[in-house]
């Protein structure tokens, strides 16, 4: 999720915030840009795509003397990727310069109220309400400190953030803060950094402090205090990191694809922030305005994706069919535009892509908005090319997915395709209490993703006494099969072994052919309304001395007694299984690939964007 960094000290703040800023480009962004302070005020500039346009703009940093700066890397959440949106942003008087990472939710009614007073916008996104929002407590209350009016600010916002400010009128001092955005301060000699993680300060200093929610700190080049948001005093303990570069930029995981697979939870709070209703039992997708009528009135849905973005779109053809009695079609982006598909009224297209760049879905995508189908998309990456050409669209918010192999990428999906169908389904038949039934089922879903991830180690033993194995038979049923194609895809990405997802109840139709004692069969049994088909399919594969990996729910000792290995998740309802059961197979891919010693994070013959047909 982009980045940031500030600086202040003895030195000259551009050439150490351009070296910090290009150790967090891992993190992905689409633009960046800086404020720096000196005698002469603030100088500032700003690009859109990579940190060395910026520096082209830069020239000799020399030219910008100040000791005391900001930089920024954005991963656009609100506005497009645009030079005006790029941060950090100024208020109205160019005195109070704002970089942040995270959404700030309530931005809209924020800029309403300052509109009134008089304050100017000059950008689409939700921080620059901000920047404005702090002057507004100076103009206020003249000769405020800079961080008083931060902290006030702080009080009126709702959602999440890392930044960091910089004063024209305070150049001996950074306010920084943290909500949900991770934020971190490096203590040198005379010196202090804030950045969004270690990497950006590793080559100045190995000693930070973290900040935690809600609290802010307050950096001159000779100390740093820090605060929570009541001005109550907080003692933060010194840490000293051990970690390279290479290991700060993954967080000590071992790859970004065990990270990202970490990250879950996160993602789909993310995914969830601002949208989902509990108490009202509905979902609110500001995203999908412009084709809320048309959504409404739909009378089916065309879905068209690639790889594990159309098996998320599987999962959610099973979630708009149960929650909102509306027909769904799922295609691969590669057939649906060769095919001649028959486009009828009513149609609504939907497209699902973590890049918003794959050939295949943008063509399909084309294809249906040539015959005059609106459309709209699931997109991760802002502002691009899916996320521009479809009439509307909902953002995942998950981050940059580095990982070749896509996780959190298909969770996020699934789980945004679960607020759809509360959406539609609230339109339609699903009652109020079946809502708000539904919203707290999905509002858990993280804490039991976190418990899941509790798995890792029993899973890491389980790939390691699999490892001789050359063939992989994963099924499943209802929810549960597009989870045992995505299990079979994750395993052949990253480990290059045969592996193939099949419906659990094809297997008498061909596959059991197969099973012997050196063909292991991985099969998603949790309790639910298949549970006993699946034991029957485990005790045919068990009758030809098959080794099956069972996934099941958390106090099955039956399954536990018939499988040769059972991995347990917690009991979630029937609907949002395919959220938990998903992972142990995620971790079973990553670590049989570790085992063989192959690249996880980028396996041989893939890209993570696959931009030609
Ligand atoms: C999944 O692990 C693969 N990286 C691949 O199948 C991917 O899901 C597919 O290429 C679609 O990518 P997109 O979501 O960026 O459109
Ligand atoms: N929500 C802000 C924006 O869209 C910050 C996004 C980020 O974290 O970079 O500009």
């Amino acid at each position: 999720m982009c980045g940031i960094v500030g600086y202040i000290g003895r030195r000259r703040a551009l050439p150490i915030l351009l070296g910090g800023i290009k150790n967090l480009e891992y993190r992905g962004y689409d633009s960046a840009g800086f404020a720096v302070v000196s005698r002469r005020g603030v100088e500032s500039r700003k690009a859109v795509g990579r940190v060395a346009r910026l520096e082209e703009k830069i020239g000799d940093p020399d030219r910008f003397p100040g000791t005391a700066g900001i930089i920024h890397s954005r991963w656009s959440t609100h506005g497009e990727v645009t030079e005006a949106n790029a941060h950090p942003h100024a208020d109205c008087r160019g005195r109070i310069w704002l970089a942040h990472n995270g959404i700030i939710e309530n931005y809209k009614e924020l800029k309403r109220a300052l509109a009134r007073t008089g304050h100017t916008f000059h950008s689409e996104t939700d921080t620059e309400a901000l920047a404005h929002l702090i002057e507004e407590f100076t103009i206020r209350t003249p000769g405020l400190a800079i961080e008083e009016a931060v902290r006030l600010a702080l009080l009126s916002v709702r959602g999440t953030y890392g930044l960091v400010v910089l004063d024209r009128e305070s150049p001996d001092k950074l306010v920084a803060a943290r909500n949900f955005s991770p934020l971190l301060i490096g203590i040198g000699r005379g010196e202090y950094l804030v950045a969004s993680d270690a990497s950006a300060v590793l080559k100045h200093t190995k000693n930070v402090i973290y900040l935690d929610d809600g609290e802010m700190a307050v950096l001159t080049p000779r100390e740093h205090t820090v605060w929570d948001l009541r001005r109550r005093p907080r003692e933060k303990p010194l840490h000293e990191i051990e970690w390279t570069l290479e290991q700060a930029q993954k967080g000590g995981y071992s790859h970004f694809m065990l990270k990202e697979i970490f990250e879950q939870p996160e993602a789909i709070e993310n995914a969830l922030r601002g949208r989902l209703v509990p108490k009202d039992g509905h979902a609110q997708l500001g995203g999908l305005e412009t084709v809320h009528e048309r959504l409404a009135g739909a009378e089916r849905l065309i879905i068209a994706a690639c790889g594990t973005a159309y098996l998320a779109g599987r999962v959610g053809k099973y979630m708009l069919e149960a929650c909102a009695g509306i027909p769904v079609e799922v295609d691969v982006a590669s057939e649906f535009r060769y095919r001649a598909p028959v486009f009828r009224k009513g149609d609504v297209f939907l497209a699902i892509s973590q890049s918003g760049e794959t050939a295949d879905t943008l063509a399909a995508l084309r294809e249906a908005r040539e015959k005059g189908v609106p459309t709209f998309g699931i997109v991760n990456v802002v502002g691009s090319t899916i996320a521009r050409e479809t009439d509307a669209g909902i953002y995942q918010h998950a981050g940059p997915e580095i990982g070749v192999a896509s996780t959190k990428a298909f969770t996020s999906q699934v789980a945004i395709l679960a607020l759809l169908a509360l959406s539609l389904g609230r339109q339609r038949d699903l009652s109020l209490t079946q809502g708000q039934e539904f919203a707290r089922d999905l509002a858990r879903i993280p804490e039991l993703m976190r418990r899941t991830l509790g798995v890792d180690d029993e899973v890491r033993r389980i790939a390691a006494a699999c490892r001789d194995f050359k063939n992989f038979l994963f099924l499943g049923r209802k929810y549960n099969l597009p989870v045992a194609l995505e299990g079979a895809l994750k395993l052949k990405e990253v480990s290059y072994v045969h592996a193939e997802g099949y419906g659990a109840g094809e297997m008498k139709h061909g596959p059991i052919a197969m099973i012997d004692e050196r063909f292991p069969s991985v099969c998603i049994a949790p309790r639910d309304s298949v549970y006993e088909k699946m034991v029957s399919n485990i005790e045919e594969i068990k009758a030809r001395r098959g080794p099956v990996i069972a996934i099941a729910t958390e106090g099955d000792q039956e399954m536990g007694a018939i499988a040769d290995h059972t991995i347990f998740i917690p009991k979630a309802a029937e609907i949002f299984v395919p959220l938990l059961s998903v992972i142990p197979l995620q971790l079973f891919a990553y670590y049989f690939g570790v085992e063989h010693g192959h690249d996880v994070d980028r396996p041989r013959n893939l890209a993570k964007s696959v931009t030609v047909e």
